[in-house]
């Protein structure tokens, strides 16, 4: 049991979340495990289903997995890109995920999906690609505990983020309860993450600008300092 379950602290504060995508598949708990000792404290999940997104990644099995060998004060965060989430959802709160956000394009069962997240104790999270209206959060507010604002296009790492998507992300966290972390996920690198946090994201997805360097750690510490910096102070 971590040493504190509802992860509070973690949930107020500006983190940025690598991306297990863009590790290195066949090492995947010894990637995870050096951005752990660099700090990080929320790790990401990409789970695809070639429907919803045409790339296959993989299922809970490996979310399990990646449990059994984090310390349990590391926050899992899935990120369903699949169609029909309400048929899956069980198999990833299984796998011991801390929260699990699905696409609002994904399903006509947006709400009975956070309520089905909320009901298992898990944080619930609804994401929305780039084309995608924001009303929803409007109309989920109450059960939200994270609202991802997707900067790239869902499917693939190591896109450039798309520049609408920062006003967007500024725009959505107006409509949301102060307590739900708004997210962002795609193309947050040393340059995008000020910009972002700026706008008010308080949780940054980074896949490739970690993973993709030679020292992930050492790439990590920076964007995580890049963003707290450039975040709005708390009133
Ligand atoms: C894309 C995924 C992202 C991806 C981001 O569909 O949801 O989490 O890993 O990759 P980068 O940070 O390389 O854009
Ligand atoms: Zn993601």
């Amino acid at each position: 049991m971590p040493a504190d379950p509802s992860h509070a602290a973690l949930k107020a504060s500006v983190e940025v979340a690598p991306s297990i995508l863009s590790a290195d598949f066949a090492a995947l708990g010894s990637a995870v495990e050096e951005v752990i000792a660099a700090g990080a404290r929320v790790i990401h999940c990409d789970v695809m289903d070639g429907h919803f997104v045409p790339p296959i990644t993989f299922g809970a099995q490996i979310v399990g997995a990646l449990r059994d060998r984090l310390p349990d004060d590391v926050y899992l965060d899935v990120h369903l890109m699949i169609t029909a989430p309400e048929r899956h959802v069980a198999d990833f709160i299984s796998a011991g995920a801390d929260g699990v956000t699905f696409h609002q394009e994904a399903t006509p069962h947006v709400h009975r999906v956070l309520q089905q997240l909320r009901e298992a104790g898990v944080n619930a999270g609804l994401a929305v690609c780039p084309g995608t209206p924001i009303e929803s959060f409007e109309h989920t507010r109450d059960l939200l505990d994270l609202a991802l604002c997707m900067t790239v296009n869902p499917g693939w790492g190591g896109q450039k983020l798309i520049p609408s998507t920062v006003d967007k992300t500024a725009a959505i966290g107006a409509l949301l309860d102060p307590a739900t972390i708004l997210q962002v996920d795609g193309g947050v690198d040393l340059a995008t993450a000020p910009l972002v946090a700026a706008a008010g994201a308080r949780w940054m997805v980074a896949g490739s600008a970690v993973f993709g360097k030679d020292d992930p750690g050492a790439a990590f510490q920076a964007i995580t300092e890049a963003a707290r910096a450039a975040a709005p102070t708390p009133a």
